[in-house]
């Protein structure tokens, strides 16, 4: 499991009037994707960025832009986060009353397709859609800020969702409190990608953390 295992880095944590350059310190710290979240202040207590925001970090990487959308409605959204070079766009399945349109409508941008499931959400919201999924993201906190402390309970969630997958080409990505601590717990469960917003900015060598992380999954 440990070669497969993707870090993404959350932006949140970042300093956002370095953006640009903290974006290419992740890069060149050796991250897999660059995690993106996107707060509306109507889904989610908090406010962060737009698709303007995702246009200007665009330059500064190659690397994967991985758009979180904590936005309700977010079907009106889409194309803006699209043609703003996101390459995965998740959606909660909180969000809207028609999960099946949103995401056939990301792939029809030409994007990977993601369904975020908050705490309370049970995994079952997931099964008719799963042909139609790409990354599957199990919150661990509630979605809205950063640095707050993983919920033991989701781990369960995350172990049931990897048999849901099974062998279907989806990926199985974990968000909020992925540290040092609990990165290992969250792999064994299932998880493949791992998004981490203060376990990676809140120490100034973004490549040792980013290192360290990993290196706890093994
Ligand atoms: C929370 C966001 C997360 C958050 C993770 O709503 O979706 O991506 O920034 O930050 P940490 O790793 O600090 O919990
Ligand atoms: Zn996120």
């Amino acid at each position: 499991m440990v070669n497969t295992v993707k870090i993404a880095p959350s932006i949140l944590s970042a300093d956002f009037a370095r953006l640009g350059e903290e974006v290419r310190a992740i890069d060149k710290g050796g991250c897999d994707y660059v995690h993106i979240d996107v707060m509306d202040g109507h889904f989610v207590p908090n406010i962060t960025i737009g698709p303007g925001v995702v246009a200007a970090v665009r330059p500064h990487t190659n690397k994967i832009l991985d758009v979180h959308l904590m936005v309700s409605p977010v079907d009106p959204y889409l194309e803006a986060f699209a043609k703003a070079g996101s390459d995965i766009i998740t959606v909660h399945a909180e969000a809207g009353p028609h999960l099946d349109r949103s995401l056939q409508a990301i792939r029809e941008l030409g994007k990977k397709a993601g369904v975020a499931l908050n705490p309370s959400t049970s995994e079952a919201a997931l099964q008719y859609v799963l042909d139609k999924v790409d990354q599957i993201l199990v919150m661990t906190v509630n979605p809205g800020f950063g640095g707050q402390k993983f919920l033991d309970s989701q781990v369960d969630k995350i172990r049931r969702v990897r048999q849901m997958i099974g062998d279907r080409p989806i990926d199985l990505e974990v968000d909020g409190g992925v540290d040092t601590r609990t990165a290992n717990t969250v792999v064994q469960a299932g998880a493949n990608v791992l998004v981490s917003g203060n376990g990676v900015f809140s120490g100034g060598n973004y490549a040792k953390r980013i290192k360290e992380i990993r290196a706890a999954t093994a």
